[in-house]
C-alpha cells in the first residue's frame, strides 16, 4: 500500500471497459491512485490494459468484476478493495447506458433497465462504499451525470429520467454526507466522441407505422451529427482529475462541453414557449 514512505490514495471506477470510464481510469492512475477499474465483463479490459501500457500505469490499474445492477458483484468488489488497499478515498459512478426511443414506444422493461443501470445502479454503489469512507472520516465521489440531467430532449426521455434522478439524488447527498468530510459532485458532460452513441443508436426503440417517426427521424439526424462532432472524451478525464485532487469541491455541478454551459442557462433564462417552439421546429424537420 505504500510507496516511498506514502500512503498510496485508491479510486475504484464503475464502467471503465470504454470511454470515460476507461480514460477516467488512466488519469487517476497517472495522478498516482491505485485504481479498480471496475467493468461488467473483465474479458473487454484488452482496450483499458493497451491504454495503461501506453501511459505506464499498467501497475496501478486493477480489474474487477461489477455491474452495477448486481447488488453480489457490488459488495464483492468493495470487499475486495477494502481487503487489498484498506481504504477507498474515491468512487467515480461511471457506469451507464443511454435508452432512446419516443415514451409511448420505450417498453417497460427498457425504461426499467435504463433507471436499473444508471440511477439505481449509482445509489448502490454509493451505498457500498459509504460505511468505508465515513469510517475513515473523508472520500470523494463523483456522480457521471450528463447534460441531459438538465434538459430532456425529445427521444431521450428514458436517458433523461435517469440523468435527473441522479442529480435529484446527488443534491440531498452532497448535504448528507459532507459533515463526515466525504465530498459529492456531479460532472455534467455534453456531447462527446465515445461508444455510447453508436450502442444507443443500435437499440433505439420504435414502431414501423409510427406516428413518431418523423420527429424519431429528425432527433436521431441530430444525434448522429452531434456523435460525429463531438470533442475528444479525454477532457471529461482530466475534468474528474483535477476535481479529485482539489483541496475543496467547492461546486455542486460541474458542465463540461458543447452545450453543457448554455444549455441549461438558457432554460433559466428564456421563456418556457420559446423552448417548445424551437424544438417543435426541429422535430417537423423529420416529416
Ligand atoms: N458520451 C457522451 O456523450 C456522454 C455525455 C454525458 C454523459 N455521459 C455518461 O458518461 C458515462 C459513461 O458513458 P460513455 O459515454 O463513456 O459510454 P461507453 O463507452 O458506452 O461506456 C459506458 C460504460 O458503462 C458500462 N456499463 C453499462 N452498463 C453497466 C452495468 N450494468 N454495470 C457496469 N457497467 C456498465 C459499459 O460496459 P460494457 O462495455 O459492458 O457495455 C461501459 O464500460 C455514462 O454514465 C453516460 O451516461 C456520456
Amino acid at each position: 500500500m505504500a510507496m516511498h514512505g506514502k500512503v498510496e490514495k485508491t479510486a475504484l471506477v464503475t464502467g471503465a471497459s470504454s470511454g470515460f470510464g476507461l480514460l477516467i481510469a488512466i488519469e487517476l492512475a497517472k495522478r498516482g491512485y491505485r485504481v479498480i477499474a471496475a467493468m461488467r465483463d473483465p474479458e473487454k479490459q484488452a482496450a483499458l490494459m493497451q491504454a495503461a501500457e501506453r501511459a505506464g500505469a499498467v501497475g496501478s490499474i486493477a480489474v474487477a468484476r461489477l455491474d452495477v445492477t448486481d447488488a453480489e458483484t457490488i459488495d464483492g468488489a468493495v470487499a475486495d478493495m477494502l481487503r487489498r488497499y484498506g481504504r477507498i478515498d474515491v468512487l467515480v459512478n461511471n457506469a451507464g447506458m443511454a435508452v432512446g426511443g419516443f415514451v409511448e414506444e420505450v417498453p417497460m422493461a427498457a425504461w426499467r433497465a435504463q433507471m436499473e443501470t444508471n440511477f439505481l445502479g449509482l445509489v448502490a454503489m454509493t451505498r457500498a462504499v459509504l460505511p468505508a469512507m465515513r469510517a475513515q472520516g473523508h472520500g470523494t465521489i463523483i456522480q457521471m451525470s450528463s447534460v441531459s440531467g438538465l434538459w430532456g430532449i425529445p427521444g431521450f426521455g428514458a436517458y433523461a429520467a435517469s440523468k435527473f434522478a441522479v442529480e435529484g439524488f446527488s443534491e440531498s447527498l452532497r448535504h448528507e454526507v459532507a459533515p463526515f468530510g466525504i465530498r459529492v459532485a456531479l460532472v455534467e458532460p455534453g456531447a462527446y466522441r465515445t461508444a455510447i452513441w453508436a450502442k444507443g443508436f443500435a437499440e433505439m426503440h420504435g414502431q414501423p407505422e409510427s406516428p413518431y417517426a418523423g420527429p424519431l427521424k429528425a432527433v436521431l439526424g441530430i444525434a448522429r451529427r452531434t456523435a460525429e462532432t463531438a470533442p475528444d472524451p479525454r477532457e471529461v478525464a482530466e475534468l474528474v482529475g483535477r476535481l479529485v485532487d482539489k483541496r475543496r469541491i467547492s461546486r455542486l455541478r460541474y458542465p463540461i462541453g458543447r452545450g453543457a454551459r448554455l444549455l441549461p442557462l438558457a432554460g433559466r433564462l428564456l421563456p418556457w414557449r420559446i423552448i417548445e417552439a424551437a424544438t417543435r421546429r426541429v422535430m417537423r424537420k423529420g416529416r
